[in-house]
């Protein structure tokens, strides 16, 4: 069983029955994290792309906990540097690891990091684990008509970002449900800041009403099961 674990903004844990994955480990400087979410274990951290609410503490874990990071060729290459391990990777592209096959996905946003450094360009993740279920995190991205071929790939459960403004609004992300056609979504990035306030039950309503998918209003720290 695969367990995925909301830890606010964009932060995801999974455990897998092999690894331990960290996605966008924003929690200091992140008023919506929860209290411990520094101290989760990781065997894989992916990072979306190169903003700080992104990259967020992944450096700190990844020395800790010997992780691999798991992101952009530009960015593994920003992390390497620094000491860490990483795998890089370029949109289109997927690799089988311990816990699954995972692929970048297009993603219509910014990706400089946090020195200014050269980002590349931002991601989203498709991970089919090993028990042929299937996560798509859009990350942070605009929508984009090509969604519709992510949708192909028989997506269980998808996060999409609602908080408008940096990402998709509501509207757009409900537009997203009906390309990507998930059994299960998420929404992220959204009240962790005023600038990006959302009601999310009133979206998660919207969903439920105009197409067949589980929308899930997760509390910070609440999980779903694969
Ligand atoms: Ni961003
Ligand atoms: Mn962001």
């Amino acid at each position: 069983m695969t367990t995925i674990r909301w830890l606010g903004h964009s932060a995801f844990h999974i455990q897998t029955p092999e690894s331990s994955l960290l996605i966008d480990p924003f929690f200091t400087g992140n008023p919506k994290a929860p209290d411990n979410a520094k101290d989760i274990r990781a065997d894989f951290i992916l990072v979306s792309h190169g903003h700080g609410d992104h990259v967020g503490d992944a450096l700190e874990i990844a020395k800790r906990d010997n992780a691999t990071i798991i992101t952009n060729y530009e960015i593994a290459g920003w992390f390497e540097a620094k000491g860490v391990k990483a795998h890089g990777m370029q949109h289109g592209g997927g690799f089988q690891f311990p816990f699954g096959r995972c692929k970048l996905t297009l993603a219509f946003h910014g990706s400089a990091l946090p020195d200014g450094s050269n980002g590349g360009n931002p991601a989203g993740f498709l991970i089919t684990f090993n028990n042929g279920k299937t996560f798509y995190d859009a990350a942070d991205t605009g929508l984009f008509g090509d969604m519709r071929l992510i949708g192909d790939h028989k997506v269980d459960v998808a996060a999409l970002p609602i908080g408008d403004n940096y990402t998709m609004g509501p509207d757009d992300a409900l537009k997203a449900v009906e390309f990507l056609r998930p059994g299960r979504v998420i929404p992220i990035h959204y009240n962790t800041f005023p600038i990006i306030e959302q009601d999310a039950h009133k979206w998660a309503h919207d969903v439920r009403s105009l197409t067949t998918c589980q929308a899930l209003v997760l509390e910070i720290g609440g999980s779903v099961e694969l």
